[in-house]
């Protein structure tokens, strides 16, 4: 069910009571078709011609509108890590690692350092693809090869070295880099109070080759080039705006190394809507604001999209919107698509 159909559901009895209330409703309705119809469908890898397994055909269904939100099943280990009983099961080491990963994500008050580190990790090893790389994308490679030196990665030391230790650990139960890390990015979204429970796959392939070049966006970007970028990686410029929702968890070293730790909005360990509404106030004493992200706040292509996460109703639009854009980021570059397993339930639910 779109979030506004649930939204306006519960509203419908209060309407016919309440003056101005059915102008709202309909006001959410129209921001809310506009993200579902500017939204991109596009296949992606082995998903493309040829026949489909189940599971291709669920990853198929996800990427073309069905929720990438998991439901609330959750899972049991069998046995003890390294047990038959637990490497007889495709989720069990999961379901170890995920744990480890909750650890160093939840705070005593919103999510930590090493979770908005995963989340930027998870989108820094896909995007090195785009529709013409032959190779590239979620593919471990950030951490398998000397990616990790480019300069548009700067800052991601600290959350790549404890992925490798987790590598370390895991990869003789059969994780591969390119799933821990994307696993981390969707354990490390849910761990913020507000944030999704994302669909989960695993069985990624790794690469030991750095990805192509150019790949990354720089925070002096302008709107339009950054959403050719986004684009070209099968992005609608409406993902692209979900996506930078992120930044409500982040904090800037380098973009001004002179306030390094100042974040994008008042509350960066919660996932929230607030880096949407305070980027429109340009408030650049409190937070930093990006230029990229200024530009497409009031960019003629996006600043609908960016005003309907910024105002009211605002989170309950977001949080699905994410999740489905970050799904699709979570899958560039991988052409085995029809062996993945999904691991959904060892994600932990929402906080
Ligand atoms: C126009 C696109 C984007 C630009 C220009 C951009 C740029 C940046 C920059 C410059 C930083 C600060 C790095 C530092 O100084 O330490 C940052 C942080 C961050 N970005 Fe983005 N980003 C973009 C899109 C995204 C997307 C798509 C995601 C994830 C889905 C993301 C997640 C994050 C997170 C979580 C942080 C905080 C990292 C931390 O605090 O350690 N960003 N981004």
């Amino acid at each position: 069910m779109k979030p506004s159909t649930l939204l306006m559901g519960l509203c419908a009895t209060q309407a016919l009571a309440m003056p101005g209330m059915e102008s709202a409703m309909a006001e959410i309705q129209a921001r809310d078709d506009f993200f579902l119809e500017a939204r991109s469908t596009d296949l992606l890898g082995d998903l493309i011609g040829g026949v489909l397994t189940a599971v291709g055909n669920i990853i198929k269904a996800i990427l073309q509108g069905s929720s990438a939100v998991g439901d609330g099943a959750t899972y049991t280990a069998p046995g003890s890590l390294g047990s038959d009983a637990c490497k007889n099961d495709a989720l069990c080491a999961w379901s170890y690692i995920v744990k480890d990963m909750s650890t160093a994500f939840v705070g005593a008050v919103g999510c930590t350092d090493a979770a908005r580190g995963a989340i930027r990790q998870g989108f820094h090893d896909a995007s090195t693809w785009d529709k013409n790389s032959p190779y590239g994308g979620a593919d471990g490679s950030l951490l398998l090869s000397d990616e990790l030196t480019r300069p548009e990665n700067r800052g991601l030391g600290a959350i790549g070295d404890q992925t490798k230790a987790w590598y370390n650990t895991y990869n003789q139960y059969g994780l591969s880099m390119a799933d821990i890390i994307q696993t981390a990015a969707k354990v490390a979204v849910v761990s913020c109070p507000g944030g999704p429970r994302i669909r989960a796959f695993a069985g990624r392939r790794d690469d030991s080759r750095a990805g192509p070049t150019d790949m990354l966006p720089s925070p002096f970007q302008d709107a339009q080039s950054l959403i050719d970028l986004f684009v070209a990686k099968t992005f609608s410029a409406a993902d692209l705006i979900a996506l930078l929702g992120a930044h409500s968890t982040s904090k800037q070293n380098f973009v001004d190394p002179s306030r390094a730790g100042t974040p994008q909005d008042s509350d960066p360990g919660v996932w929230d809507t607030r880096f949407y509404s305070e980027t429109l106030t340009s408030d650049n004493t409190t937070i930093l604001v990006f230029p990229s992200d200024r530009n497409l706040a009031t960019f003629s292509q996006t600043r609908a999209q960016w005003n309907s996460f910024a105002g009211a109703g605002g989170q309950i639009r977001w949080a699905p919107a994410f999740a489905s854009a970050y799904f699709r980021m979570s899958m560039l570059g991988v052409d085995n698509m029809n062996q993945l397993t999904e691991i959904t339930r060892v994600i932990p639910l929402p906080r």
